[in-house]
């Protein structure tokens, strides 16, 4: 990450809008940055760190799931298997979308396994039987639909990009949760 003081004063505008050669001026400083530019409004070192968090959220979810695909037994295993396995894939799928950002951000992913249920927002919990593992990921789902929402929250409109995501995810994690709870809600036997 190049150092530049954060956040330089826009020539004050009545409309907000920067005229051309100041744009064509700032966009050639600091080109390093690649796509943050200096009207990026966010502390960038916090939203790469709630990143990372979430990218290590997603890990968990992930080998959680794997272990709960591999595992499941019983008379409805085949279907909640087949759920167990899309997610997995889906939450692999959102962890790519974060680490591409996070490097988009002047960042690094943090893909160390020593620490990542150290760093995740859900846990790795193995789950006794069928239902205890879907009980388990509504629980982990419902921890990921918080933390998503206290992000987005958290960055507003201060960097849309970054935001979108989070949102685009959260919508993911939220039929996740709901597919989890209607499964319960119906189960029959143990
Ligand atoms: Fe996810
Ligand atoms: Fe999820």
């Amino acid at each position: 990450m190049s150092k530049k003081p954060a956040n330089q004063p826009h020539p004050a505008k009545p409309n907000g809008i920067t005229d051309r050669e100041t744009l064509r001026e700032r966009a050639r400083r600091n080109i390093e940055d690649g796509a943050i530019t200096e009207s990026y409004s966010a502390d960038r070192e916090e939203v790469i760190k709630l990143l990372n968090d979430a990218l290590a959220t997603e890990y968990v979810c992930v080998l959680r799931y794997y272990r709960h695909y591999y595992m499941a037994k019983g008379m409805l295993a085949d279907a909640v298997k087949a759920e167990f396995l899309e997610h997995a894939h889906q939450e692999q799928d959102h962890a790519g979308k974060l680490a591409e950002r996070i490097v988009q951000l002047g960042g690094e992913p943090d893909f160390n396994p020593d620490t990542l249920t150290a760093r995740s927002h859900a846990e790795y919990k193995e789950g006794s039987d069928l239902r205890d593992m879907v009980r388990e990921n509504l629980v982990a789902e419902r921890i990921a639909i918080d933390s998503y929402r206290e992000m987005i929250n958290f960055i507003g409109d201060r960097d849309t990009t970054t935001k979108r995501i989070l949102e685009d995810i959260l919508a993911q994690e939220e039929e996740h949760a709901d597919e989890f709870a209607d499964l319960l809600e119906g189960w029959i036997g143990e």
